[in-house]
């Protein structure tokens, strides 16, 4: 299985088929809200049929009821991943767990991971708008803790708390983290970036990587060169 997860951030059902068919092998992607608000849940099914593993990442945040009847519907979809945010709370992230139970019907569960402080959260942004004194990587960690009390199967972090979250949660739950970027790359909108050798070492499952791959001129070049560098 394959440790590089490529978010798909493209606006059109076109450009994602364009994109994959680049692939001669089944990769593992990410379907986020752009691609689902531009083409709803259908584009699950045609990257499904296409045989590539998916993480949705449609980040649910509501009250536990609501996110519960929204799990129940999205596990019926046959993806690999979904996600909540563990902002929403420990009952609203076991809610998530149930709602994935009750619609997979004896199908497999895909896993759910919530997402701890987003990467693109500087220190200060967390302090001074969201109100959460301290460090970014304290707040993850009790993030983590709570997704693991509620069943979750691991969380969405930067590379820089991923060895603070398995010493925490333990070796088997998951750590995906955005926010890699090649060193030759420009950092856009994120702020708590790695390169995929350093995920490595501090221990990632997976990374999600976006622009540096879709953006790149030879796309499956630059996966099989990330990919290489995570084995
Ligand atoms: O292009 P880039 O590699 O920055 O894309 C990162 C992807 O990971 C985006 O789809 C973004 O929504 C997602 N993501 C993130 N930080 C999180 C959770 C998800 O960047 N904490």
């Amino acid at each position: 299985m394959s440790k590089t997860i490529v978010a798909l951030d493209f606006s059109s059902k076109e450009e994602v088929v364009n994109f994959l068919n680049k692939f001669d092998q089944p990769i593992y992607v990410k379907i986020g809200m752009e691609l689902t608000y531009a083409c709803g849940l259908d584009i699950v099914k045609t990257v499904k049929d296409m045989g590539h593993n998916i993480f949705l990442d449609l980040k649910l945040h509501d009250i536990p009821n609501t996110v519960k009847g929204g799990m129940k519907n999205l596990a019926k979809l046959g993806v690999n991943i979904t996600n909540c945010h563990a902002a929403g709370g420990v009952a609203m992230m076991k809610a998530a767990k149930e709602g994935l139970v009750a619609g997979a019907q004896g199908e497999d569960i895909p896993m759910c991971i919530a997402v701890t402080q987003l990467t693109s959260t500087s220190k200060e942004a967390m302090n001074d708008e969201l109100g959460i004194p301290g460090e970014v990587i304290d707040s993850v960690v009790k993030y983590a803790l709570n997704a693991k009390a509620a069943g979750l199967d691991g969380v969405v972090c930067s590379v820089h708390e991923a060895a603070a979250i398995k010493e925490a949660c333990g070796k088997d739950f998951l750590t995906v983290t955005p926010g890699i970027r090649l060193a030759t790359d420009s950092v856009d909108d994120q702020k708590r970036v790695a390169t995929p050798a350093y995920a490595k070492e501090q221990g990632c499952d997976y990374i999600v990587v976006g622009r540096s791959i879709t953006k790149s001129e030879d796309p499956v070049a630059t996966y099989n060169f990330i990919e290489d560098m995570m084995k």
